[in-house]
């Protein structure tokens, strides 16, 4: 099987791939993946016929994997082919890899997570960061397979689970062109200096292995920048033009926002059940204005301050809004097998309570928890909400906040934060908060609330041209590929 684009092989790599199999009564049935990661990439893989390589992560995905001989498989999800192919792992290694260096450590480094007074203890770090290294060389010797016939291949890798990977791929064959992209924040050289040297200079190190590297928004793309200039001994950068040269190689530092599939959430929310819950939402509409948010359950996002400002709000507001509005929070379950998500998800049942009892009546519940995968669901609630609220800490990007403005019928008012990455092209159109002011964000939704609809209009007009002009992710990847292939 060879999936060619001009003359090149095309691989996509990523810990999360677009299919999960799982076992259902004795038989195997893909399960689509979930994520703004996987969403975003699905149409670029699909246009372009690339292989994607991710995980197996069930037993299921094992099965698949080597029925088809550890090659890679063609396999088709409500109508669309994809070629797969899944890395195996041992489960102990897996899960450090995973649970406790990717998203233990990485994650809330990059996110502004940790607490400087309080920093876990570092030794355990050693030890994940191994099974971490070891997890990417399985995927390396995925891609070396995948590649051996190709005398020209082109391997796009994603995200923080695959830092180490061009190195391991480039020991082998220096020829490949890598280009990674990181979906989520790269903080400033300070954030960095709490991961001890080596294990920040190695990571620093491999990633300009990389031909290019890219970042959704200009403020991660130029922290990247510095932390080579400042973390990196040994790199020359040039700030200015974003490039990095190391170990006589040369990296190109490119900013490249990933858009929202249009066409997917088009389709998802002409389904029957979209349009069915659109109606309910509509009709509520009528007695209530709706403020929504769809995140996973994860403190980048910031959901507890959300509800801290709502509650503000409500007592500063009691009289006018009681019985006239609702908080729809909608929390896609995702990493509950970690502990740190599920306290997480406690404390906001909690607080949920506590608003409920507070401020709610047998007759009005003032927010609404929904802990429900529903794509549907979510679709309903981006055409018919009045606010949408994004208050994250630090977003990579923050697409959600994108998708409301794409499908958005009611010309609802987004709140969003500064530090998502969505905001340097949403913002104009957005109320911007600073996501730790309670104060400001309860101030926000009384503002969202009460806009007059002209501005509302404007503003909702504006976000959807700003959505809908994006250009291509992938094709300006490939354009900066050609042009630096040019010049080895
Ligand atoms: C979100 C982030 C991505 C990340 C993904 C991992 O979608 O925006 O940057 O890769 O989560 O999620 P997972 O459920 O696979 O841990």
């Amino acid at each position: 099987m060879d999936q060619v684009h001009g003359n090149t092989k095309l691989v996509v790599v990523s810990n999360r791939g677009p299919v999960s199999f799982a076992e259902e009564a004795g038989r195997i049935v893909p399960r689509a993946g979930h994520g703004g990661l996987v969403t975003g990439l699905r149409d670029v893989v699909l246009r372009h016929r690339a292989v994607w390589i991710s995980s197996a992560m069930t037993t299921a995905d094992e099965v698949m994997s080597q029925s088809a001989g550890y090659g890679s498989f063609e396999h088709e999800v409500d109508g669309d082919t994809f070629v797969l192919k899944l890395v195996r792992s041992d489960p102990a290694t897996y899960a450090r890899y995973y649970e406790r260096f990717s998203n233990a450590v990485l994650w809330p480094l990059q996110h502004g997570l940790f607490d400087p007074l309080n920093l876990p203890d570092t030794n355990g770090w050693w030890t994940n960061y191994g099974a971490y290294r070891t997890i990417n060389s399985g995927f390396a010797a995925a891609v070396l397979g995948e590649i051996a016939d190709s005398d020209e291949a082109l391997v796009s890798i994603q995200d923080y689970h695959l830092y180490p990977l061009a190195e391991l791929i480039r020991r082998h064959r220096p020829d490949v062109f890598t280009i990674h992209f990181v979906h989520i924040p790269w903080p400033s050289p300070d954030v960095w200096r709490m991961l001890p040297t080596g294990i920040r200079e190695t990571l620093l190190g491999n990633m300009v292995a990389n031909d290019i590297v890219g970042f959704h928004t200009r403020r991660w793309a130029d922290n990247f920048a510095a932390c080579c200039a400042e973390l990196l001994p040994g790199a020359e950068v040039d700030r200015e033009a974003r490039v990095v040269r190391y170990g006589g190689r040369e990296t190109w530092v490119g900013v490249y926002p990933l858009p929202i599939s249009m066409d997917w959430w088009r389709q998802r929310a002409a389904s029957e059940e979209a349009k069915q819950l659109t109606e309910e939402l509509r009709v509520r509409r009528e007695q209530q204005q709706l403020i929504v948010r769809i995140d996973r359950p994860d403190e980048a996002k910031n959901i507890l301050r959300g509800l801290g400002a709502y509650d503000t709000f409500l007592r500063r507001n009691s009289d006018a809004y009681r019985g006239r509005v609702v908080f729809i929070v909608h929390l896609i379950p995702a990493r509950l097998s970690m502990s740190d998500t599920r306290e997480y998800l406690e404390s906001i049942r909690a607080r949920v309570a506590e608003i409920d009892a507070l401020h709610g009546s047998p007759q009005w519940k003032p927010v609404e928890l929904i802990i429900e995968n529903s794509i549907a669901r979510a679709a309903a609630e981006h055409r018919m909400a009045d606010v949408f609220m994004c208050n994250s800490l630090m977003d990579g990007r923050n697409l959600v906040s994108l998708e409301m403005g794409y499908l958005n019928e009611v010309d609802g008012v987004l709140i969003l934060s500064e530090n998502a990455g969505a905001h340097e092209l949403a913002g104009p159109f957005a109320l911007s908060v600073n996501p730790w002011d309670v104060s400001a964000q309860a101030a926000a939704i009384k503002t969202a609330l009460e806009m007059p609809a002209d501005e509302r209009a404007r503003r909702s007009r504006g976000l959807k041209e700003a959505v809908t002009s994006e250009e291509p992710w992938f094709e300006r990847q490939w354009a900066d590929y050609q042009v630096k292939r040019e010049q080895r």
